[in-house]
């Protein structure tokens, strides 16, 4: 039991034909529920901390819960930085105790993202930690409609395999469909399996990863809104394609508005029906119950990735 790098993991996932999921964690009952699921399941796992979680909830408390999480479990946890923007805020988490940090440089032009992953990955490298790095842009719905988007968003295989060979980078981010958020798609989902292919092809046994990858089930926005929410019509990445995208080298699958939506519907359910309660515990406890579920749905029903820690 130990905070780990992805390494083994990724090897492993990629040579079975399985994703790991990484889970994004805000606070204590999130951190819980995740690695319970994982437990049941006998499931590798990634808790990643965006800096927004980080500015929320303080650098040292997250780490200390994700280290909490492992001593109490006895799990092998991947600690890692989503979306870091910066080579400072990456330095920041491998001083700190992560294992793995993302460097994000994909809204700058190609060589300044190159020359910023390189610097991150020469510094990571040093101290033992692994670097993500993400290679064209995740388009929003608006963008997705337009003609001619895929080409000038979605990753470019070529550019990937010199990205990688140029930067010496563990894992990378690519662009084939999926976006942020609970709005993915405007009419019927899809992602581009003929790109991710090819750069498979090219990149044999190199670990890639997908963000914006929640399916936003239908009944868990029609729950939160039976309970008084507004969730607005949300459209999701289908289960089916994240099954097929982790069995073509995509080794680490990137969930969080599932969780949002998962914890937020229970906290609903709760205070509606008793809204005289005001113990905090009374509706996180729940939450953290919906949470497991939910990422024990995701570890056996989409990542394959039961049994295989
Ligand atoms: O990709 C972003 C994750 O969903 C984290 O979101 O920056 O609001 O914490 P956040
Ligand atoms: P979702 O918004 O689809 O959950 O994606 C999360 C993500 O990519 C975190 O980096
Ligand atoms: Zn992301």
């Amino acid at each position: 039991m130990a905070l780990v790098t992805s390494t083994e993991m990724f090897k492993k996932a990629y040579e079975g034909g399985y994703a790991v999921g990484a889970f994004n964690v805000n606070n204590m009952e999130i951190i819980q529920g995740i690695v319970d699921a994982a437990k049941i399941e006998k499931a590798p796992i990634i808790l990643q901390v965006s800096a927004g979680a980080r500015k929320y909830a303080s650098p040292i408390y997250l780490r200390k819960l994700v280290e909490a999480a492992v001593e109490d479990t006895g799990l092998d946890i991947v600690l890692h930085l989503d979306h870091g923007d910066s080579f400072e805020i990456c330095k920041d988490c491998i001083d700190g105790g992560f294992t793995s940090v993302m460097i994000d440089g994909s809204k700058l032009p190609l060589e300044e993202n190159i020359a910023l992953t390189k610097k991150v990955v020469d510094y990571a490298h040093a101290k033992g930690v692994v670097v993500e790095a993400e290679l064209g842009k995740l388009a929003g719905v608006e963008d997705a409609v337009k003609v001619n988007t895929k080409d000038a968003t979605y990753t470019d295989p070529q550019e990937a395999v010199r990205f990688v060979k140029e930067t010496g980078v563990d894992s990378l981010a690519i662009a084939i469909g999926t976006s942020h958020g609970a709005y993915k798609f405007k009419g019927e989902p899809s992602l581009d399996f003929d790109r991710l292919e090819t750069i498979t092809n090219l990149l044999p046994n190199f670990p890639l990863v997908l963000h914006g990858s929640s399916s936003v089930p239908r009944e868990f926005v029609d729950f939160c809104n039976q309970y008084g929410g507004k969730v607005p019509g949300a459209q999701g990445v289908p289960e089916e394609m994240l099954k097929r995208a982790s069995k073509l080298g995509v080794c680490k699958i990137n969930i969080d508005t599932d969780l949002r939506l998962a914890m937020t519907g229970s906290v609903r359910k709760v205070l509606s029906e008793h809204p005289e309660e005001f113990d905090p515990r009374k509706y996180l406890g729940p939450a953290r119950e919906a949470i497991k579920n939910m990422v024990q749905h995701k570890i056996k029903d989409v990542l394959g990735c039961s049994d295989k820690r």
